[in-house]
């Protein structure tokens, strides 16, 4: 039974082989922010008020002027049809189910119009800029086409983390069978007879892509560093700016000189990221990085939190400290490749109720309503 996202966690790692679970933990070099993106909310203890009617609690949230029925947004996640068959589309019809938003990755196995297609989510489309700019731009109008909300534009990501641990397993795209994990995948034919059924292992959005087409498998980072472009500036947000009809969320911003820079450039909202702890690391906790990013744009943009939730707690903590939703990566992962569409569903349940539980206990039944002083910020925990 699993009555925490640690409990989905166990199950995903006894059901995925080690290269692909290993790929969803990952981080960069130390693994110092992807700790911290965790250890961190420790640090934020609650001020809770006694005697106040919590009878009815309300989380539902306001987000580029749509009404929400949750805060959570299931963020991008490349290649997470290889924890499920269909994984994006299972992972946004769950999204349907609970009222959640949920962002397609550039890099996902599922197509744009496929996902478009399974779902009626409220969805993203995360953006990669490629250095062929006809591939950017011809991403951007397949999800116009398709439907797509919000286009995200993920900007930590000018060449691609260092990733040890793959390295080390050698995970390509599709997976392939090499001696070092012939035993670790004979191990999971479970997870192998599932993939059987699925429509390809490999970017579903670029299938036919020479550097793909050419290849029996590539490395995620020899084809990403060699695809998108490290050239990226503020000029080609104002080019999608031009190009995309829709509200425009910046993903990765982590601090007040480039939140002012997006809020100057009229980005309908901004997401605290540091990837998960993928990218840079030694960049702080996100969550540390929040209240610098929610004091310079001084409401002018919406602000998401996304790394390090595994807990409603986290996320009553991120919306005090001002922002309006938060983003998950590896819990809805974790539910995906535990038990498919279910399996999502049952990660958004559990952090739901975890919120509402929390609110509860806070004396604070309004979620949009919370503030500052829903937190001992003055006596901060010394760990
Ligand atoms: C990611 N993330 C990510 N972000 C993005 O903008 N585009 C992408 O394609 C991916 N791919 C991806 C794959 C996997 C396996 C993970 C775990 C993460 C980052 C993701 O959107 C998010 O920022 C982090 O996952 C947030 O941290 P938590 O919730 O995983 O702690």
């Amino acid at each position: 039974m699993s009555v925490s996202i640690e409990d989905l966690r166990q199950r995903a790692r006894r059901r995925l082989p080690r290269t692909v679970f290993d790929y969803v933990e990952g981080a960069s070099d130390d693994g110092f922010t992807a700790d911290a993106n965790r250890r961190s909310f420790e640090r934020y203890l609650f001020r809770a008020r006694s005697l106040v009617d919590v009878s009815v609690i309300d989380h539902s949230v306001t987000l580029l002027g749509e009404r929400l029925a949750t805060p959570i947004i299931l963020g991008p996640t490349g290649l997470a049809g290889l924890l499920a068959p269909r994984g994006e589309e299972l992972a946004a019809k769950a999204a349907a189910s609970r009222g959640a938003v949920f962002t397609l990755s550039t890099m996902s196995i599922g197509t744009i119009e496929e996902v478009a297609a399974a779902s009626s989510a409220p969805l993203w489309f995360q953006l990669y800029v490629w250095k062929d700019r006809s591939v950017t731009q011809s991403l951007v109008e397949r999800a116009k086409a398709a439907g797509y909300r919000a286009l995200c534009l993920t900007v930590d990501v000018p060449v691609m983390g260092n990733r040890e641990q793959d390295r080390r397993n050698g995970f390509t795209v599709p997976p392939r069978l090499h001696f070092s994990n012939v035993m670790d995948v004979l191990r999971h034919l479970g997870w192998v007879l599932r993939m059987t059924s699925s429509p390809r292992a490999t970017f579903g959005n670029f299938v036919d892509h020479p550097a793909l087409t050419q290849a029996n498998a590539v490395g995620v980072a020899r084809f990403t560093n060699s695809q998108f472009d490290p050239a990226v500036t503020w000029k080609d947000v104002e080019w999608l700016r031009s190009i995309w009809p829709g509200p425009l969320v910046l993903k990765g911003i982590s601090c007040a000189e480039d939140a002012r820079k997006a809020v100057s450039l009229g980005v309908e909202a901004l997401v605290v990221s540091n990837h998960g702890g993928r990218q840079l690391d030694f960049l702080p906790a996100a969550i540390d990085v929040l209240p610098e990013v929610v004091d310079a744009v001084e409401g002018r943009s919406e602000v998401i939190l996304d790394g390090g939730i595994r807990r409603g707690s986290d996320i009553v903590k991120a919306i005090a400290l001002g922002a309006r939703a938060c983003m998950v990566g590896r819990p809805f992962l974790y539910g995906l490749a535990a038990n498919g569409q279910a399996g999502v569903e049952q990660a958004l349940d559990l952090l739901t109720a975890e919120v509402d539980r929390t609110l509860a206990l806070l004396g604070r039944p309004r979620l949009s309503e919370l503030d500052r002083s829903a937190l001992r910020l003055d006596a901060p925990a010394s760990l």
